[in-house]
């Protein structure tokens, strides 16, 4: 008998072919609309499988409804959406999607800083609402990336792939990290730092530790206060790493350049959230690895890990605590 899989949204025919050809599956089959809690209660009752998305909250309550859940296969990097702790009790091995994303998501950083530095969307909005009149010396001035300091506050994957686009920047690069990489300092031409040496020091900050119990709102007022006047904040790893209404209150008051934001406490970002207001930050809707292809990769990843397991194989990228 085939195992029993739920896939929790839409996803790429590659990564369904994966699943379909070894799994009797059910699917919450919609582009745009994560799968209602209940019916998210109601599906896992007699799964062996389950392919979740980051707006899936996988907690001891759903797995209470999941007796037979042996795999959850999340197609993103980061599980912090996941008990982990709760599944490993349980023997449910949970899998992520590393590597096939850094560049991707690197890429966006990098994007961010550039857009929230040179006032791009500002600057579009501008342009798109007819307020162009004429050219003007200091009209739509920011500031500049090439040659500036750069922090990355976590060298992980995707950090260190932000530093190698740094270089091409001619930028100085500092880093803050549990442990010194020397290899990296070396091959990188990074420069290890503490977190508040980090702020003081950078033109650029970008975030890229994942969300745990000791990363959550690391970035509030007083970091955000160590910052220049004249800094860009950048943030695509999760959004409750910063407290955003530090932030909020830090923007609106001028008292750092702009932020660039992909991630927020809470997704999607409410229509009311004061961001919307303020013209000194870039917002985005969660988009670090969106490219065609890598979104390709991370279902197929995610797919694999998923039938592995349930055939009995090792699966290629389990995550512990
Ligand atoms: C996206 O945010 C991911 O963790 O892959």
């Amino acid at each position: 008998m085939k195992p029993k899989v739920y896939i929790t949204r839409r996803i790429p025919k590659e990564a369904m072919d994966i699943i379909a050809g070894r799994c009797e599956y059910r699917i919450w089959d919609r582009e745009d609309e994560a799968v209602p809690r209940d019916v998210l209660e109601a599906e896992v009752g007699d799964v062996d499988g389950l392919f979740s998305l980051l707006t899936e909250r996988i907690d001891e309550r759903l797995l209470d409804r999941a007796p037979r859940l042996k795999v959850v296969a999340n197609m993103a990097v980061g599980y912090d959406n996941i008990d982990v702790a709760a599944c490993m009790r349980r023997g449910i091995t949970v899998t992520n999607t590393p590597g096939v994303l850094t560049e991707t998501t690197a890429d966006l950083a990098f994007s961010l800083m550039m857009a929230a530095a040179r006032r791009v969307t500002e600057a579009e909005r501008f342009l798109r609402e007819g307020k162009w009149k004429t050219w003007s010396p200091m009209l739509l001035t920011g500031v500049d990336l090439y040659g500036k300091t750069l922090g990355i506050i976590g060298l992980g994957r995707i950090g260190q792939a932000v530093a190698r686009r740094a270089r091409g920047f001619s930028m100085r690069v500092l880093y803050t990290s549990d442990r010194p990489h020397p290899d990296l300092e070396a091959g990188l031409g990074v420069e290890r730092c503490d977190l508040d040496g980090l702020l003081k020091e950078s033109d650029f900050v970008s975030i890229h530790v994942p969300l745990t119990d000791r990363t959550r709102g690391m970035i509030g007022r007083r970091e955000l206060s160590l910052m220049k006047p004249t800094a860009v904040l950048v943030n695509t790893s999760r959004g409750a790493v910063v407290r955003e209404q530090e932030l909020i209150e830090t923007l609106r008051e001028k008292r750092i350049f702009a932020a660039g934001l992909d991630v927020f406490e809470t997704e999607p970002l409410p229509q009311d959230s004061p961001l919307l207001e303020l013209d000194n930050v870039v917002l985005l809707p969660h988009i670090g690895s969106a490219s065609i292809a890598t979104r390709t990769k991370m279902a197929v990843m995610a797919a694999e890990n998923l039938v592995r397991l349930l055939s009995g194989q090792e699966p290629l990228n389990p995550v512990t605590v």
